[in-house]
């Protein structure tokens, strides 16, 4: 683990100690991801290139007697400001979800709803499993569309798997995840921030069928191509629970249902010009931005293995107009970080995850690595835009014990 993880793993340990008492039995941890290219696929049956990054959210549990949870969080606030433990008896959770999901404070509708997911999945009665007291500490950043909630549900998922005895393997928890997220928070989100966080390898990335499941690992070489990995944080926040998400969502399942089939995964590009005549001029880019998207991505899981990182920059250049144009989920900030890095010589840029906000991803030669996060902040200084925050990210390891 790197220090920055240990780090985090003595602040989740200190926070349970402060926060119920006794010392937790251990930390498990699960990280963020950024997804290289497949965007708004993964709902649509197609295929996503996520990786695994170093930053995760770490969780120190703590046995109890009785059949109860408790969780607390070091930074992430209740929705009801008062950022103290939220408390449920396990027999409760299947009151409140997905039903009276309001009732609990937003952010503990992700670890409480893995908790009640798993105990739903392994038909568990909740008054025999062991309760617990949770604490998160994380240095995943919110809101920037790197996966903190899959990062969450992660953690907890290993966690409480293992403390109750549960064998189940990193797909099924992280459907697990998925239906926390789905069901517990209300977010129609599809599964591939769960399947990276629990599936991540070092340097590589992960091409998952989210049809099949089927994952495969892909080397991706960064470091030997003299490569780095810039996230550029908008610092604009979206929510996947609202609005347009789930807007995207619908008009991808219309244009399934016109074409006959159950999801976009079945329509080819050669199928486009027939379905431009069963639906609306929107539905179709939308419907457009999936078939091409797809494509892309298994060129690119090709072009990795047969040439190296270094020539994937034309298929991210061309995701990321294909969501600013067709699936229009871009914002001017996304647009601006994309233009400015590719102007300053990154091998290619786009937008990373749901959208409306969230981070941009530039490939970049390790030496150039100044230059472009210069010309993005230049850039948004020159458009009155709020300073992003720019970093690099690693190919890292999934969801584990620590
Ligand atoms: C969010 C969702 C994912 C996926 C991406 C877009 O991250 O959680 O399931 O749909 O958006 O690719």
């Amino acid at each position: 683990m790197t220090t920055t993880g240990t780090r985090t793993a003595d602040a989740a340990r200190a926070l349970s100690a402060t926060a119920y008492g006794p010392q937790p039995v251990g930390t498990w941890s699960a990280p963020g991801r950024v997804n290289l290219i497949g965007e708004h696929t993964d709902y649509n049956d197609g295929f996503v290139l996520p990786f695994a990054i170093q930053h995760r959210t770490h969780v120190a549990l703590a046995p109890r007697q009785d059949a109860r949870i408790r969780v607390v969080s070091r930074f992430l606030r209740s929705s009801d400001g008062d950022g103290g433990v939220v408390e449920a008896g396990l027999a409760e959770l299947a009151e409140l979800f997905p039903g009276r999901r309001d009732e609990v404070p937003e952010w503990a509708r992700y670890p409480l709803g893995v908790a009640w997911a798993l105990i739903e999945a392994a038909e568990a009665d909740p008054r025999s499993v062991t309760g617990v007291d949770l604490a998160f500490a994380s240095d995943v950043p919110v809101g920037a569309g790197l996966s903190s909630s899959a990062a969450i549900e992660g953690a907890t998922a290993v966690a409480l798997a293992e403390t109750w005895g549960l064998d189940l393997d990193g797909p099924a928890l992280a459907q697990i995840g998925r239906r926390a997220e789905n069901e517990a928070v209300g977010a129609p989100t599809g599964i591939m921030d769960q399947m990276a966080s629990l599936l991540g390898r070092p340097d590589a990335a992960i091409f998952l069928d989210c049809r099949s499941l089927e994952a495969e690992v892909v080397d991706l070489g960064f470091a030997d191509a003299g490569l780095e990995l810039l996230v550029i944080d908008t610092g604009v926040k979206h929510s996947h629970a609202t609005g347009g998400y789930g807007e995207r969502r619908a008009a991808c399942e219309r244009a399934a249902a016109a074409m006959g089939v159950p999801a976009l995964r079945d329509v080819a590009a050669a199928d486009l010009p027939r379905l431009a005549g069963l639906v609306d001029e929107v539905t179709f880019r939308r419907a457009r931005h999936i078939v091409t998207e797809n494509q892309r991505v298994l060129d690119t899981v090709r072009t990795l293995r047969e040439q190296g990182p270094t020539a994937i920059g034309d298929l991210l250049v061309a995701s990321h107009a294909s969501m600013r144009d067709d699936f229009e989920i871009s914002v001017p900030e996304l647009d601006t970080a994309v233009e400015a890095a590719l102007g300053a010589g990154a091998v290619g840029a786009r937008m990373t995850g749901g959208g409306f906000g969230g981070a941009a991803i530039a490939l970049v030669s390790h030496d150039s690595v100044e230059r472009v996060a210069a010309a993005a902040r230049a850039a948004f200084e020159a458009s009155g835009f709020t300073a992003p925050t720019i970093f690099t990210v690693t190919p890292s390891a999934g969801a584990a014990r620590d």
